[in-house]
């Protein structure tokens, strides 16, 4: 199997940064194929944590091309900065390229960020304010400025002059704020310019020739199903196509390329940020198991929304991606919590239904149905194998997968890389 795309099935912070890392070591090649630094993906590496936003996690293996294709907006700022933290803790970047193609976060994208999240008072997104929404917006108004830009400098600035002027209108006029400087601004980005000439390339077809290559590629989403443009909670969603066919279109391959479609899927359900979320825990429950997996935002900080295991959404999440198999994680968190509950269907005016809806308004009114199963008090974290899980956890595993329709490919039992029980391989 040469192409496997990773995607998050639920609303992000899945584990995808620790299952990549899984994947990497057999994967020649990892892409990242849209969003942009509001991604977090926390890699485990022995003891010591990585927190990565835009370079692809496969990184922290020696030799890897690792590719930010052209469907990521880039903040050169963001990027420079991880370049010189992995520099430091001694990890080889020299494996990195960018695609000519992909966007550029800009300073004004950022203040147009935080802006609009205020005008928009009590209806904020809770976006992570790094410019992504603005960004993504430029490109398809097609006044966006590409990395590839930043190679021909007259160009550059004949593109950023007549959007700061429009952008500094918009900014005093509706949003009561500051404008940008053209000069600082091409000052700032000559420096960025400078620094990432030599890793600016067409990774479209770099990704295409490992494929004819034989090579195995891993596409590396970011953020989750839930957060898809078209296919997630809309108006709560990111900007970006995080699910399978963003893959795509953000990488630049064709459909018939890809080989597996794999969902990472957290033991239980998560969200930051605003919107509707029916299998939520509020109180205490939700509190403990906050603490209990650590659910803090690694861009933000925030603390995150937590509740059961919901397979409506994962049923959605199947379909939309195709996918083949699971990848489950933080099946330990759940250890100790009795009994446990599995999110099966909704209860929407006064029937029971299976399919996540399309409307905000009918998932605002949706109850979620639940089934009781029993927990589990032993810890799992050394177990290397299923026959070495408590029968509990090996039903609420297998319960999943009947649920949804879809395998049990791998389980991570704790954040290091070898706590990982291996069902089937995926390469
Ligand atoms: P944006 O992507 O910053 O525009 O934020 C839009 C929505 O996506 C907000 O609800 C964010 O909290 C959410 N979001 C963006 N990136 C991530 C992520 O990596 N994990 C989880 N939520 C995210």
């Amino acid at each position: 199997m040469a192409a496997v795309v990773l995607v998050g099935a639920q609303w992000g912070d899945e584990g995808k940064g620790k299952i990549t890392d899984y994947l990497a070591e057999k994967a020649q090649v990892v892409v990242r194929y849209q969003g942009g630094s509001n991604a977090g993906h926390t890699v485990m590496v022995g003891e010591e944590e990585f927190k990565l936003h835009l370079v692809p996690s496969g990184i922290l293996y020696p030799g890897r091309l690792c590719l930010i294709g052209n469907g990521v907006v880039v903040d050169p700022a963001i990027l420079v900065q991880e370049l010189d933290g992995l520099a430091e803790r001694g990890i080889d970047t020299a494996g990195l390229r960018i695609s000519s193609r992909a966007h550029l976060i800009l300073p004004y994208h950022k203040g147009l960020d935080a802006a609009q999240e205020e005008h928009r008072g009590a209806a904020q997104i809770g976006t992570t304010r790094r410019g992504i929404g603005p960004a993504y917006v430029d490109k398809t108004a097609r006044t966006g400025i590409r990395v590839g830009d930043l190679l021909d400098w007259p160009v550059f600035r004949e593109k950023l002059a007549p959007n700061l002027i429009a952008v500094n209108e918009l900014l005093a006029k509706i949003y009561d704020q500051p404008g940008y400087d053209l000069e600082a601004i091409l000052d700032e980005y000559a420096g960025y310019a400078r620094r990432l000439e030599p890793l600016i390339a067409d990774t479209g077809r770099l990704v295409n020739e490992a494929l004819n290559d034989g090579r195995r590629v891993l596409f590396e989403g970011a953020q989750g199903t839930l957060l898809d443009l078209d296919q997630g909670t809309y108006p709560f969603v990111t900007s970006s196509y995080p699910t399978a066919g963003g893959a795509c279109i953000g990488a630049g391959v064709g459909p018939t390329r890809i080989d597996k479609v794999i969902g990472v899927v957290k033991a239980y359900t998560t969200r930051v940020g605003a919107g509707p979320f029916p299998a939520e825990i509020t109180g205490a429950a939700g509190d403990l198991l906050r603490e209990q997996g650590r659910e803090y935002g690694t861009t933000t900080g925030r603390p995150r929304r937590c509740g059961w295991l919901d397979t409506v959404i994962l049923r959605h999440a199947a379909q939309v991606n195709g996918l083949t198999g699971i990848a489950l994680t933080k099946l330990d968190v759940l250890t100790g919590i009795n009994p446990l509950r599995i999110c099966t269907g909704y209860r929407y005016r006064g029937s029971i239904i299976q399919d996540f809806p399309a409307s905000l308004e009918a998932l605002q009114q949706c109850e979620p149905v639940y089934e009781e199963v029993p927990g589990w008090q032993e810890d799992i974290t050394a177990a290397r194998s299923l026959a070495e899980l408590p029968g509990a956890c090996r039903s609420y595993v297998r319960r999943l997968e009947e649920l949804t329709g879809v395998p049990v490919h791998l389980i991570a039992v704790g954040p290091r890389r070898d706590q990982t029980i291996v069902v089937e391989e995926i390469f």
